[in-house]
């Protein structure tokens, strides 16, 4: 998911157009996947043991969640790996170090009441709309030492593992808005799918 409201800092230009794209790891980000890609539609599979491979994939994703500057959450499906894993970086949002999540088969046991909030997604760009989701929500996954953790989650924190979850199921945000508000932004959906975009 990206953040609506977060600005990206142009850090990869200048208006000379010269600067040298600064990498913020060693590693080149991963290519993110974009709507109308067959792949964001199809279900990931469970991943049954967590080994360096995994650690390899939630480190690229990272490094590639950092690159896009606006993200705050991204889903394995969306580099184009159908493993059910997902990562959310909501720090810069708490303004505090607990807001990094790495969570594998990731399952929402409870969820309760109800919220409407403005989402973006890095696979549909520049779209955002109003989504309604539950507010609370008590996820069970495994994490990146192989345990398994429980916990509570409510505001922005729900609303971006519900979002990466949907993701992981072949569900895109745009299908949680009713038909009518979605049919005004079906000239825009297929601006996205045609875009050229460099690979
Ligand atoms: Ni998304």
């Amino acid at each position: 998911m990206s953040n609506p409201k977060r600005k990206r800092k142009n850090r990869h230009s200048s208006e000379e157009g010269v600067e040298e794209i600064p990498r913020l790891e060693k590693t080149e980000p991963l290519q993110l996947r974009y709507y109308g890609d067959p792949v964001l539609r199809k279900r990931a599979a469970p991943v049954p043991e967590i080994t360096y491979e995994e650690v390899k994939l939630a480190e690229d994703m990272l490094n590639t969640l950092y690159y896009t500057e606006v993200g705050i959450g991204l889903a394995a499906t969306q580099v184009g790996i159908l493993k059910r894993f997902l990562i959310v970086d909501i720090r810069e949002e708490k303004e505090d170090e607990t807001g990094l999540f790495m969570l594998f088969n990731p399952e929402i046991l409870n969820s309760e009441g109800e919220d409407i909030a403005e989402e973006g997604c890095l696979s549909i760009p520049d779209l955002r709309a109003d989504v309604k989701r539950p507010e609370k929500i008590i996820v069970r996954a495994v994490d990146l030492r192989n345990q398994s953790v429980e916990f509570e989650a409510d505001e922005l924190l729900a609303r971006v593992i519900q979002h990466e979850i949907d993701h992981l199921n072949g569900t895109l945000f745009i299908d949680r808005i009713s038909g009518l508000k979605r049919q005004l932004l079906s000239d825009e959906l297929k601006k996205i799918q045609k875009a050229d975009r460099p690979t």
